[in-house]
């Protein structure tokens, strides 16, 4: 097999590697397959990884020798970023007249009307088909092995339809694993390893170099890099990113892609915590996270979609550093730290100091982001993380709040509280949780410290709500937090989500 260029992106579709040069380092991969391609079945709806209409999915070899299947938008995801991956597209399903499952569970569930999210639907369902026959167990429900329908909703968490209507299309992603599997897309068939030797024939040893575009292989190489042109913009997921070129239409400066850096791809679960390099996606993080602290369950599962998770990362979300980012509040609230590296030298930073104020970072010039670390919660530490937003899923948050407190005896003894929304930043609420600690955890107390939270934060106004709304919520959040480990309270959120998903 033919060894890959060092300066055109190399990547399977369909069984054949593609070659292609590319010019702009910022051509997205659905401007590829739309007008060099021809592939028009992936759709553009929003072009901001909002609408699923241009998912595709991305095959990479994983450890065990096999090929994990992920949907992602191809509207932000950057062409030279999936070098050295499979590609698949709607396209690729179509084998002679046959319908793959998918396609044809859409079509006897009537999941289709007008039919321009279909494609994306299709993909993200056939990414959760792929994941079935890799991994069976992992998606056994019962004595079956057809994906839970609460598996199918969180699938299509990134897919709108405005005509179907969700509940044929949940269907179908239900019926799907009845269909028999199509010999091209089985686990054990001559051609899934011939998929497995054309990637493996993809990888690289030295660093992909565009113009315009950099993915060093090293963390040394990185660093230098980076110290070298401390101008360059670190790229990871792009989910951010993607936008800047998308909807604001900015010309960005060289990127310096950290995807493909060995050292930074590592996640590591030891007795201290967690530690998760700035190249793991927001996917393999969040599980993870929650495997370790299962309250954050909920805050990854509404935290984008899955096709933003798969491609986006965790340290990407904390460099960016919105003041409405979902992953700061938690991890502040759980003393998280984060490493820092400038060349050769590196340094460790309390996450919770690394905001000095809007869009401002504890950063030096040419120092970047090489992990997170998240301390294994203490012993009796009670802890909650609470997104307030529109939607439920797939939405940016009005107000983020996390809760951390230990108590000896019935007192408090020590409170980390953090939130997002409520300031330039996210932010400690000192005041708050000044007037916790030394107390005991009774409504009292609660009712005294949720009035400081107006000493803490100044919240603005937005679309997204109100001044008013935010602090009100925000001590609402905090009575609620109370309520729930006092046992007195009644968890509403969960049983409107319960009701919503019993009539899907
Ligand atoms: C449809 C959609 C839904 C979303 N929903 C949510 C949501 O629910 N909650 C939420 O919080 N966010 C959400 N986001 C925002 C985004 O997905 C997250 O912020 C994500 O974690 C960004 O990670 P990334 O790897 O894609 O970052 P990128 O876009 O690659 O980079 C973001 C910024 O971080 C910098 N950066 C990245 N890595 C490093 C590093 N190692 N060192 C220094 N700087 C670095 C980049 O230079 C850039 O400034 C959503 C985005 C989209 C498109
Ligand atoms: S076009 Fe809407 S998510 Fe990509
Ligand atoms: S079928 Fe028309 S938008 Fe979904």
């Amino acid at each position: 097999m033919p060894i890959a260029s060092d300066h055109s992106v190399r990547f399977a579709l369909d069984g054949r590697v593609v070659s292609v040069d590319v010019a702009e380092p910022t051509t997205t991969v659905l401007e590829y397959l739309r007008e060099q391609a021809g592939r028009t079945g992936t759709k553009e709806g929003c072009a901001e990884g909002d609408c699923g209409a241009c998912t595709v999915v991305l095959g990479e070899l994983n450890s065990s020798g096999g090929i994990d299947y992920r949907a992602v938008n191809s509207c932000i995801r950057f062409l030279a970023t999936i070098d050295g991956k499979e590609l698949v597209t709607v396209e690729s399903l179509q084998q002679g007249a046959a319908l793959h499952p998918v396609q044809q569970a859409m079509v006897d569930c009537h999941g289709s009307q007008c039919g321009f999210c279909t494609p994306g639907f299709v993909m993200s369902l056939f990414a959760l088909y792929q994941q079935q026959a890799q991994h069976p167990k992992e998606h056994q429900f019962g004595d079956q092995t057809a994906p839970a329908r609460t598996e199918v909703i969180d699938t299509l968490s990134g897919n709108l339809c405005r005509c179907t209507g969700y509940r044929p299309i949940i269907d179908a992603g239900c019926r799907m694993s009845a269909y028999p599997t199509p010999a091209r897309w089985s686990r054990d068939d001559g051609q899934s390893s011939s998929r497995v030797t054309t990637l493996a024939s993809l990888q690289r040893e030295t660093a992909l170099t565009l113009p315009g575009f950099q993915a060093p292989r090293s963390l040394a190489a990185f660093a230098a890099a980076y110290q070298a042109a401390p101008d360059s913009l670190i790229l990871a997921g792009g989910t951010d990113i993607g936008l800047w070129v998308t909807k604001h239409l900015r010309e960005l400066p060289p990127i310096l892609y950290v995807g493909e850096v060995v050292e930074l791809q590592q996640l590591v679960v030891s007795d201290d915590g967690i530690e998760i390099g700035a190249a793991v996606s927001l996917t393999a993080a969040w599980a993870a996270i929650v495997e370790q602290i299962p309250q954050l369950a909920e805050l990854a599962q509404r935290f984008a979609s899955p096709p933003v998770r798969n491609s986006g990362t965790l340290c990407g979300n904390l460099a960016n550093g919105s003041p409405i980012g979902d992953a700061m509040p938690a991890l502040i609230a759980l003393g998280a730290d984060i490493d820092l590296r400038c060349g050769d030298a590196v340094r460790r930073l309390p996450l919770e100091n690394f905001y000095l104020g809007y869009q401002k970072k504890d950063l030096q010039p040419g120092e970047f982001l090489t992990s997170v670390r998240i301390p294994k919660p203490a012993p009796g530490l009670i802890f909650e993380s609470y997104k307030l937003s529109k939607r439920i899923d797939q939405d940016i948050s009005a107000v983020c709040a996390a809760f951390a407190i230990t108590l000896t005896g019935d007192t408090i003894s020590s409170a980390r509280i953090a939130f997002g929304g409520m300031a330039a930043t996210p932010m400690r609420a000192p005041a708050t949780e000044a007037a916790l600690i030394g107390q005991p955890f009774t409504a009292a107390t609660i009712a005294t410290a949720a009035a400081k939270l107006a000493d803490d934060y100044t919240p603005l106004s937005d679309m997204r709500a109100s001044s008013a709304y935010r602090l009100q919520t925000a001590m609402n959040l905090l009575k609620r937090f109370h309520l729930q480990h006092s046992g007195s309270g009644t968890l509403l959120r969960t049983d409107q989500a319960q009701a919503v998903e019993a009539a899907l």
